[in-house]
């Protein structure tokens, strides 16, 4: 096992060959977990080689904590499996749902903020840290609609799910914003709501605006603007030195272009030693 530190990026498959080319530095690389389940050959060989020169974190964009269906033990054995191979000390996905009865979304959609769904949700998390034999870190998600019914707010709502399941907050320091900008609110003191104590992982990235008035969408698509970075130094400023990750998932550059905004994190990173 090797535990993360430093400032990673994500492997996307537009710089697979260049990533290991590449002497530039990076800390880690986060790995998307449903990318690589079921594709054995060539993708379980890079994995491998990655893996020789960095260490990798797992991250998972289909459980469904939230979700009705019960958990597939397959698909939790799978990601067991690439756990143990990569070496992967904790794994984390998103606070949503992404399917139900049967259908899935391929999206990250928001749970009723209610205290039925944190038992529920809390239940299937601690379920899925037995299963996977390691912690569990469930990521904030944007969301652009609230849930009728809510009992409680958004922050209370992670804290009290990561409080019942016992488990850590990758806090994606975007979607504090954007979520901010879309339901009001100011992003520092949203931030400062969440169980900071827990934060595991920090995700930064890119978003842009679209429509009258404008809303502000996470696409992860361009470079972290200002007041993310702002965010960011506040966030280490309470957790401490957290691992990193730069994420750009649309119109991907080069990877010098990715390496670049990894370096600036790197920067903030520093500061925040010792
Ligand atoms: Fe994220």
């Amino acid at each position: 096992m090797v535990a993360l530190k430093g400032v990673g990026i994500g492997l996307r498959r537009e710089h697979h060959a260049d990533i290991l080319r590449t002497e530039r530095h990076v800390d880690w690389l986060e790995v998307i977990t449903e990318n690589f389940i079921d594709h054995g050959g060539n993708s379980i060989r890079l994995l491998d080689e990655v893996r020789e020169r960095w260490p990798i974190g797992l991250h998972g964009v289909s459980m469904s904590f939230g979700g009705p269906d019960p958990l597939p033990d397959d698909y939790l054995s799978h990601i067991a499996a690439l756990c143990d191979r990569l070496g992967a000390e904790e794994y984390s996905d998103h606070l949503c749902f992404s399917g139900a009865h049967g259908v899935f979304f391929a999206d990250l959609l928001p749970l009723p903020q209610t205290h039925e769904a944190v038992e529920h949700v809390a239940k299937r998390i601690r379920y899925v840290q037995e299963a996977l034999g390691r912690p569990v870190m469930i990521e904030n998600i944007s969301y652009y609609a609230e849930i009728p019914g809510n009992e409680m707010g958004h922050s209370e709502f992670v804290t009290r799910i990561c409080e019942q399941a016992d488990c850590g907050l990758l806090l994606d320091c975007n979607n504090v914003f954007v979520n901010s900008f879309n339901h009001g609110g100011d992003p520092l003191e949203r931030m400062l709501e969440l169980p900071l104590d827990r934060v595991g992982r920090i995700h930064l990235a890119g978003h842009k605006y679209k429509g009258q008035p404008p809303m502000a969408i996470d696409n992860h698509g361009s470079p972290v603007p200002d007041p993310v970075w702002e965010l960011y130094d506040a966030a280490l400023a309470r957790t401490g030195q957290v691992p990193t990750l730069i994420e750009w998932d649309l119109e991907i550059p080069d990877l010098d272009r990715v390496l670049d905004e990894r370096d600036k994190a790197a920067v903030i990173w520093e500061r925040h030693g010792g």
